[in-house]
C-alpha cells in the first residue's frame, strides 16, 4: 500500500489530520509525503497507521496522539493528564512581554501550569525572570517536568499544590493563571473532543467561577503588581466585579482573535 492509496480511501476524517497521522508513523514531513507518494509502507506502518486512524475517528485529539502540540512557537509534549493549549492563551504570553522588561530579575508565579507552556515560553523569553509554576495534578507535573527538561530550561521551579497552599510566602512580580473556568452544568455542550481532556483541567463550581474567585481573593497576599487571568468569554463581567471587590486596580480585560473578551489583567 502506498502513501498515495492511503490518501484517496474514504477514512472520514479531515485530510490535514490524514497527513499529520501520515508525517507522525512515518517521522517524515508533509513535503515527503508530497514528494513520494508511491512510498510503500511496511506492514507495521500500515497497522500504525490504521490503529491512528481509527483513534482519530473516535475524535481522539490529533495532539493526544502525535503527543506534542505547539504553543507560541514551540514544540510541547502532551498527553492526557494535561489540558492541550490553546491559542487564545498566547496573548498572555504577549501581555506579560509587554509588561515586563527582559534585564529585569522579575519573580514570576504560574498557578495551574498543565504542560508548563506558558512558564516554559516566557522562562525563554525573559531569561532573567526567576519563574515559579504550580499543579495540583501529579501526572501533570510529570509532562510539565519533561518539557522543562525537553526546551533546557533552568529559570523555573515547579511545586505541587493546591493553588496557594503550599507555595512558600513570598511576593511575585506576576501572578499568572490559566484556571479551569468551564462551568460543570456546561459538560453536555462540550465537543467530543474535549472529553478527552483532564476534568481538574476544565471544569469549576460556582457557574465555572470557583477557581477564579479562589485565586483572586488569595492573590493580593502573594502580588507586588500585575495579576493576569484567562477566563470564559462570557465571564468577563464577573471577574472584573470581583476583581474591584478585592480592591484591584487598572482592570483591563482583552479580546482574543474572534473578539472575545478572554484574559483581565489587573494591578495592585
Ligand atoms: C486550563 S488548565 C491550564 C494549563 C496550562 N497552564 C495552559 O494554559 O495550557 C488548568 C490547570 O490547573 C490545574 N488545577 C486545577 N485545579 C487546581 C488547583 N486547585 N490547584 C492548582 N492547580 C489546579 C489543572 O490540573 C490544569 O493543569
Amino acid at each position: 500500500v502506498t502513501i498515495s492509496q492511503i490518501k484517496k480511501e474514504q477514512h472520514n476524517i479531515d485530510m490535514l489530520d490524514l497527513d499529520m497521522l501520515l508525517c507522525f508513523v512515518l517521522q517524515k514531513t508533509r513535503v515527503f509525503l508530497y514528494s513520494h507518494d508511491d512510498y510503500v509502507l511496511s506492514s507495521d506502518e500500515i497497522s500504525s497507521i490504521k490503529k491512528v486512524i481509527r483513534q482519530r475517528q473516535n475524535n481522539k485529539p490529533l495532539s493526544y496522539i502525535t503527543g506534542k502540540k505547539e504553543f507560541y512557537g514551540f514544540d510541547f509534549l502532551v498527553n492526557e493528564a494535561v489540558l492541550i493549549p490553546r491559542p487564545q492563551t498566547e496573548m498572555i504570553i504577549d501581555i506579560v512581554l509587554k509588561l515586563a522588561k527582559k534585564e529585569q530579575p522579575i519573580k514570576v508565579l504560574e498557578l495551574g501550569c498543565g504542560c508548563g507552556c506558558i512558564s516554559i515560553v516566557l522562562a525563554k523569553m525573559l531569561p532573567n525572570a526567576k519563574i515559579t509554576c504550580t499543579d495540583i495534578s501529579s501526572e501533570a507535573m510529570v509532562v510539565c517536568q519533561q518539557n522543562i527538561t525537553y526546551h533546557k530550561i533552568e529559570n523555573i521551579k515547579l511545586i505541587k499544590s493546591d493553588w496557594f497552599a503550599d507555595i512558600p510566602y513570598q511576593k511575585f512580580d506576576f501572578l499568572i493563571s490559566n484556571p479551569p473556568y468551564v462551568d460543570r452544568e456546561d459538560t453536555n455542550k462540550m465537543n467530543e473532543e474535549t472529553t478527552y481532556e483532564p476534568k481538574i483541567a476544565l471544569f469549576s463550581s460556582d457557574g465555572g467561577m470557583a477557581s477564579l474567585r479562589s485565586i483572586i481573593a488569595k492573590s493580593k497576599d502573594y502580588l507586588k503588581t500585575h495579576l493576569i487571568l484567562e477566563h470564559g468569554f462570557n465571564q468577563k463581567d464577573r471577574v472584573q466585579k470581583e476583581l474591584k471587590k478585592f480592591n484591584f486596580k487598572n482592570i483591563k480585560t482583552f479580546n482574543d482573535s474572534l473578539s472575545h473578551p478572554r484574559i483581565s489583567t489587573a494591578n495592585i
